[in-house]
């Protein structure tokens, strides 16, 4: 954890501000690679995770955007109505688990909305590494478009939705086969992006992607279930509407958390028994036969068995 000063904030595009955060001594920050976020602490207990969207090879400053998002759980808000020029902030050490594959082949970065923030990274790295590479970006329209001028420096299409809309399938269909493909956005957007590499063929292996936010799930969709700790043989009822983690936060039971939302892996937690509901982003196919994300995921029915 640092305590890092606000040294400037900045109205990028309409609801989205840029912080850029120092060392109140002005020295040099933990390194970080392209695709790397920070954790924010913004109090009462809330930690949201924003990708570093500068220059890697700046060792003086952390920046990063965020959109105000209207359904916001209270992290977007809390930057947007809280935080101010000056004050101090506490920040994780970067941490990357969307980082460029190793090679030398093309590089296709996709970018939807305030999702650009990794992918601007990204577009930095493979600059400075003489590796070829190509950038969409795409938002509602020019008002919504942050960061344009630096995306104009790094040659990117912009792509609006009043305008030309980005044809994803034109774009992938012109790629070499060895190209990589790294995209981030509103899940609406990558998914549609990833479907359209699969059905032209793109092998899983070459395909990357970044959530910012899981899609919200109504409670009405929940059942209750039951989830046993292992190590002492209770058994607790996680109802509708509340998480695992919850429920063994109120016994003392405590599953570290950071992002909530099945995205950062904080939780990750080994399953003994039992059928899970993975509603994570985090977790890879072959993880989810023993793993899961409490803080989000639950049981498809019964009772789940969990390492703890
Ligand atoms: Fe982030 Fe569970 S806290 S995945």
């Amino acid at each position: 954890m640092m305590e890092l000063l606000i040294k400037a904030m900045r109205l990028e595009a309409r609801d989205i501000v840029s912080l850029e955060l120092v060392r109140e001594d002005g020295g040099v920050l933990p390194p970080f690679e392209a695709g790397a976020h920070i954790d924010l602490h913004l109090g009462d207990g809330l930690v949201r995770q924003y990708s570093l969207c500068n220059d890697a090879q700046e060792r003086h400053r952390y920046l990063i955007g965020v959109l105000r998002d209207a359904a916001s759980r209270g992290g977007s808000r809390a930057v947007h109505e809280r935080l101010r020029v000056g004050q101090r902030v506490t920040v994780g050490e970067p941490r990357n688990l969307f980082a460029l594959a190793p090679g030398l082949g093309r590089s296709l970065l996709f970018a939807g909305g305030i999702g650009v923030t990794p992918i601007l990274a990204m577009a930095y790295s493979l600059s400075h590494q003489g590796r070829a590479f190509a950038l969409h970006y795409s938002a509602r329209s020019v008002q919504h478009a942050a960061f344009l001028e630096r995306l104009e420096a790094l040659s990117a299409r912009c792509h609006f939705d009043d305008g030309e809309p980005l044809n994803v399938s034109e774009v992938l269909a012109a790629e070499p086969a060895d190209s990589q493909l790294y995209v981030c956005g509103p899940a609406g957007y990558i998914a549609h992006v990833l479907e359209s590499a699969r059905a032209l063929g793109w092998d899983e292996s070459r395909l990357h992607r970044e959530y910012f936010a899981a899609a919200p799930v109504a409670p009405a969709e929940e059942g209750t279930f039951e989830v046993r700790i292992q190590g002492t043989g209770q058994v607790f009822e996680v109802p509708a509407g509340r998480s695992i983690t919850q429920v063994l936060d109120d016994a003392g039971i405590v599953i570290p958390v950071s992002c909530e939302q099945g995205i950062c892996g904080t939780c990750v937690t080994r399953v003994v028994d039992g059928e899970v509901e993975h509603r994570d982003h985090f977790l890879t196919d072959e993880e989810r036969l023993d793993r899961m994300t409490p803080c989000c995921s639950r049981a498809r029915s019964g009772c789940l068995v969990l390492a703890l």
